[in-house]
């Protein structure tokens, strides 16, 4: 076979793997097997030393053409693979705007938060200073410094999570009232949000950990006046304007003398339903006038200083505001019950 025979069957065998190629990599493959440096064409070129010198320029020029039209068959077939390509992708990428979106579900406030919210709305307003204070407390500050002794049944292993004999999961948000007052800075206007923990069973109103509302308010000349003012404000805030309050004598170990405070039922306003029991008023929270044995406890002069106490159940004010009636409704945290507040 001559030289010019030669190269013939390269350009056509070139031809043939170029129509073939199936990607632009096989395309890579076949530009490297003719024209690369250890190529087909590159070897016809090394052979030229056999060739006669005066043939030299005809068979040069031979493999030039050869190269030349190898090179742009593949440019051509390179660049119309890439348009195939190119239109296949904006096929498969288009967007059809006249699909629906996908719906994102925004999160809602839970009721305990809006009525919690809403209780610190109030007090802060009046002047309190909202403070924290830890769930995993120190019997100390759960109940001795409380008033509440050795042998009170609210110890009972029943109620209270302990986790050694000294520190307990905190029954109530009253130790602190202990942790403030022992700072020391006096006068005293605070509330104190959180979460407590009692042994108890799982009920419509009962719950092993919920929260609580604390109040404490310490300085010169506090009287039960102010006490009964400030609650019968705190009651026609959170309820309305034309809430009435009662305030019935209780007990409580920390403060002396105690009260439980009902309020005039807002749904029926006071001629009974199924809401209140009939009974026409609705009892939601615990007070008193600071023992003067607790504050002494807490480094607190009780000659020169006096003051007052309550206790709100959060969840009671969430359930009351918004008409529930099972609490168990507000830990399970469904997004259709969450939804309508
Ligand atoms: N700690 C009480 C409880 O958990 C509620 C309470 C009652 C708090 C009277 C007070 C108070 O500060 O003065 O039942």
């Amino acid at each position: 076979m001559n030289m010019k025979e030669k190269l013939q069957e390269i350009r056509e065998e070139a031809e043939k793997r170029i129509q073939n190629s199936e990607g632009l990599e096989q395309l890579n493959e076949v530009r490297v097997a003719f024209l690369g440096k250890k190529g087909q064409l590159t070897a016809v070129l090394k052979g030229m030393k056999d060739v006669a010198p005066e043939e030299r320029p005809v068979i040069g020029q031979l493999v030039n053409d050869a190269r030349v039209y190898i090179e742009e068959f593949l440019e051509e077939t390179k660049a119309r693979m890439e348009q195939i390509l190119q239109e296949k992708q904006l096929k498969e990428e288009v967007i059809d705007v006249t699909l629906p979106a996908v719906k994102m579900e925004t999160g809602y406030r839970h009721p305990n938060t809006i009525a919690l919210e809403e209780v610190q709305r109030i007090f802060i307003g009046m002047g309190y200073e909202v403070v924290e204070g830890p769930e995993i407390e120190y019997d100390s500050y759960n109940f001795t410094k409380l008033n509440i002794p050795e042998d009170h049944p609210a110890k009972d292993e029943q109620d209270t999570f302990y986790i050694t004999k000294d520190i307990v999961l905190r029954t109530q948000t009253s130790p602190v009232q202990a942790r403030v007052m022992e700072k020391g800075e006096l006068p005293i206007r605070m509330i104190a949000p959180g979460r407590v923990f009692r042994s108890d069973e799982v009920d419509a109103t009962h719950s092993p950990s919920f929260h609580q509302i604390e109040g404490l308010v310490i300085d010169k000349n506090i009287t039960f006046a102010d006490l009964k003012g400030t609650l019968e404000e705190f009651a026609r805030e959170l309820f309305g304007p034309e809430t009435k309050t009662k305030f019935r004598p209780h007990h409580f170990p920390f403060t002396e003398p105690s009260a439980e405070v009902d309020v005039s039922c807002f749904k029926c306003k006071g001629s009974g339903c199924r809401f209140c029991k009939g009974s026409g008023w609705i009892e939601i929270l615990g007070c008193g006038m600071v023992h003067p044995h607790v504050l002494e406890m807490c480094g607190v002069d009780s000659e020169k200083y006096s003051g007052f106490a309550f206790g709100v159940g959060l969840e009671r004010i969430a359930l009351l505001k918004y008409e529930i009636d099972d609490m168990r409704l507000l830990y399970e945290n469904d997004i259709r019950f969450l939804k309508q507040f």
